[in-house]
């Protein structure tokens, strides 16, 4: 199965020879573009991004940006389109062809959810998820939540979200309950909801992300893995038939992308969710059969303090089969780091180069579809 998507993906590609090893003929320059478009960056504080993420756009050494609230306000929509334009004038778009055919416009998302987590505070989803959830009909509302995103976001000129939230709350003001970014405490509600915000979201082309695989949900109010270590105690069997529902229902919907956790799972691995080849690659992929793209949480979570320095967790969220590496940090050179350390684990055949193509490949696919 996966041998077969390996070869499917290159049959697109160029002749190029497929191994462990990168070929000889791919440039340092090539590889820097290539493993760019694996690296989400961030700016601190102002609306239009720094000159030196303006420098490396150019360059096209960024695949896409998260931008938070501090980075939204009135000049973002010309900011966002900015960028994009310096984007397009870079060579990643040759590179790309050269070894795809095919390209896009940078990734530029936020977390759009709905009530107070929103980072465009002047469009919708006003509801919360937990009211979306809460409404007579939750597929319904959640259908107008997802076009609300979708409205925020184009007149904004981001070209995609990092919701919906698929966990399962369980105990009331728990971490997921506390902002009310879960949709309700069954999976029924919360497929129902989530599933109509996806369609609805997606069919206006705005990519959604199904967060946080295989579910935070059962995190008590002080599990927060921005701040540290968190283990989720669940048995595989809760799991499945609880925490993953939704993601079932979003994938055979069509769902874009999946951020997974990092939370440590210890029903199937004693890493974080998004660390894990037993997760990303055998759960989400082998048995629930998603082809989309993942993206990580923020790299600077301190839940992955126990597994490495920003380089090495860079490296293992890649070798887990994570698409997109999220530097969030509100610091370009963090984005830097990232990518750096991507090279070098390619290059070394450390991330092996079939995995890393059919990485970028699924990259490009979602691109292509972009916005901008
Ligand atoms: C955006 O513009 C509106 C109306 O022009 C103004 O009221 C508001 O203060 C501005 N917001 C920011 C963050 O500059
Ligand atoms: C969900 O919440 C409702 C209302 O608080 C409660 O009655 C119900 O038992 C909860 N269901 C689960 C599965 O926890
Ligand atoms: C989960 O299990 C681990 C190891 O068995 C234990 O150290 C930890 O305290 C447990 N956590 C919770 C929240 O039960
Ligand atoms: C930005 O990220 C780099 C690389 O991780 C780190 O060395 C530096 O301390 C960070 N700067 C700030 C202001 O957080």
């Amino acid at each position: 199965m996966h041998g077969r998507l390996l070869r499917a993906s290159f049959t697109l590609a160029l002749a190029l020879p497929i191994g462990a090893k990168v070929p000889s003929c791919v440039t340092d320059n090539d590889l820097a573009i290539l493993a760019g478009a694996h690296v989400i960056y961030s700016w601190p504080q102002t609306v239009s991004p720094p000159d030196e993420l303006v420098d490396l756009t150019r360059d096209g050494l960024v695949g896409g940006v998260i931008l938070f609230g501090e980075n939204v306000g009135n000049g973002t929509a010309d900011a966002l389109a900015s960028l994009q334009s310096d984007y397009e004038s870079s060579p990643a778009a040759a590179v790309f062809q050269r070894y795809f055919r095919t390209s896009g416009p940078l990734f530029i998302t936020t977390d759009q959810e709905g009530g107070q987590v929103r980072r465009i505070k002047t469009g919708g989803p006003f509801l919360t998820a937990k009211q979306t959830g809460a409404s007579p009909d939750p597929a319904a509302a959640g259908t107008t939540a997802g076009e609300e995103a979708a409205a925020a976001l184009q007149g904004d000129n981001f070209n995609s979200n990092l919701a919906p939230v698929l966990d399962i709350f369980r105990q009331a003001k728990d971490f997921t309950d506390y902002f009310q970014r879960s949709y309700g405490n069954t999976s029924t509600i919360v497929s129902a909801a989530a599933t109509a915000f996806i369609k609805a979201q997606q069919a206006a082309g705005i990519p959604a992300t199904a967060k946080h695989f295989p579910g935070l949900g059962s995190a008590t109010h002080q599990q927060d893995t921005d701040a540290g270590p968190v283990t989720l105690n669940l048995t595989l069997e809760e799991i499945r038939t609880v925490d993953e529902v939704p993601y079932t229902s979003a994938i055979a919907a069509g769902l874009d992308l999946v951020m997974p956790s990092w939370a440590v799972y210890p029903a199937l691995d004693d890493v974080p969710s998004g660390l894990s080849v037993k997760w990303i690659t055998e759960e989400l992929r082998g048995r629930l059969g998603f082809t989309g793209v993942t993206i990580t949480d923020a790299l600077e979570a301190g839940a992955l303090t126990p597994f490495g320095d920003l380089p090495t967790v860079s490296v293992s969220a890649a070798k887990a089969g994570m698409d997109m590496l999220l530097a969030s940090q509100r610091n370009v050179t963090q984005g830097e780091v990232v990518r750096s350390a991507l090279v070098a684990a390619v290059r070394s055949g450390d991330v092996e180069w079939k995995d890393f193509v059919a990485s970028t490949k699924r990259i490009l696919a979602l691109r292509s579809r972009l916005y901008g």
